[in-house]
């Protein structure tokens, strides 16, 4: 999150990132947050606290939480807000890819479920810009059989489903990189630090990058 905006973090901001890490690591960690939301660590213990006499946020072990069942439906009825906000800013005008994350959070608490439904309808898109699926009202979502980078043998063909940890750095590298959602990859190597093929191009994807990326196996790649 960009250090120099002031802004009010909001129990929704909590629940979105906490969903996040959950999918990149696993569990989410009172650090993970802090960093992420630029929040005193006090302050996120405080925030946890409140969430789990909730009951949106459990305890998976000492230090590791996530969100429960009914955590998990509240953030997606945020990340519909959230992921909308994303597409109106990128197909309206055209903020580059890797900052309409950062910029929806400027936006998203005000999207209204009219809004929400007309952009929607107008782009006919099912996805936010990093290919994670916008969640319906009652906050479900459809379900996606997309792997990690890391789960693929070498020498084979993905092609890039979505995003799951949207951090500037992140972003910024994969920008930086054409690594988008529906690009076709080589994986060479899958192992510790990731080397892709992609156009005839070698990237190597550091490990903490590569852990954000979802892809599905495809058998011969199509826009390589
Ligand atoms: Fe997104």
């Amino acid at each position: 999150m960009n250090e120099n905006r002031i802004r009010t973090i909001t129990e929704e901001d909590y629940l979105k990132i906490m969903q996040e890490l959950v999918l990149y690591r696993g569990y989410a960690t009172l650090a993970d947050i802090s960093r992420s939301l630029n929040v005193r660590r006090q302050s996120v213990r405080d925030e946890i606290n409140h969430l789990i006499s909730l009951k949106m946020v459990e305890k998976i072990e000492r230090g590791k939480y996530r969100l429960t069942q009914s955590g998990d439906r509240e953030a997606n009825k945020f990340l519909r807000k959230h992921r909308t906000a994303e597409i109106l800013l990128a197909r309206c005008i055209g903020i580059p890819w890797e900052r309409v994350d950062e910029e929806a959070m400027g936006i998203e608490h005000g999207m209204t479920e009219e809004i929400i439904q007309r952009t929607i309808e107008s782009f006919g898109i099912r996805t936010c810009p990093h290919g994670n699926p916008i969640p319906d009202q009652n906050g479900e979502v459809e379900q996606t059989n997309d792997v990690r980078i890391s789960s693929l043998p070498d020498r084979s063909y993905a092609r890039i489903s979505r995003i799951v940890y949207e951090t500037d750095s992140i972003l910024h590298f994969l920008a930086t990189n054409g690594l988008l959602p529906g690009k076709d990859i080589m994986v060479e190597s899958a192992k510790d630090v990731i080397r892709v093929t992609m156009a005839g191009r070698r990237i190597e994807i550091p490990p903490d990058i590569g852990m954000a990326i979802r892809v599905f196996p495809v058998k011969e790649p199509e826009n390589e």
